[in-house]
């Protein structure tokens, strides 16, 4: 059987994010149990806020574009977020938001 591949990242930019640390021992976990994990920092990708007159301009920004790329080309995603006023992150509902947005001709 081919080798699972998970996207792994962590729902908040700081450096010092408990998240990160906490995503990080969970590839441990999956690694072990056979998966080909890759590790992706949010903030890295410097995203900016979901703007549609931004999208209509220049489609998808350079870092919304990777993120697409590495979620289509992965089987699944290993995520851990922190809990913002009973919700998720800004930045992991940001990163999202860009990267459901479809493209060329996608289907919504
Ligand atoms: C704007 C904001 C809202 C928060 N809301 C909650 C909350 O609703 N429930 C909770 O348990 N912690 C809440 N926290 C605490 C964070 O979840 C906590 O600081 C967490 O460690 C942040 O994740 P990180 O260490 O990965 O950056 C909130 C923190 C911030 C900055």
């Amino acid at each position: 059987m081919a080798q699972v591949k998970i996207l792994a990242f962590a729902g908040s930019l700081r450096k010092d994010s408990y998240n990160k640390k906490l995503v990080k021992v969970a590839i441990k976990g999956a690694e072990a149990a056979g998966a080909q994990v890759t590790y992706l920092d949010l903030r890295d990708l410097q995203l900016p806020i979901y703007d549609g007159d931004l999208e209509a301009e220049v489609k998808l920004p350079e870092g919304g574009r990777r993120l697409k790329d590495l979620m289509e080309s992965h089987d699944g995603f290993l995520i851990s977020c922190p809990e913002y006023n009973s919700s998720i992150s800004a930045a992991l509902k940001n990163a999202i938001d860009w990267a459901s947005r479809p493209q060329h001709g996608e289907k919504p």
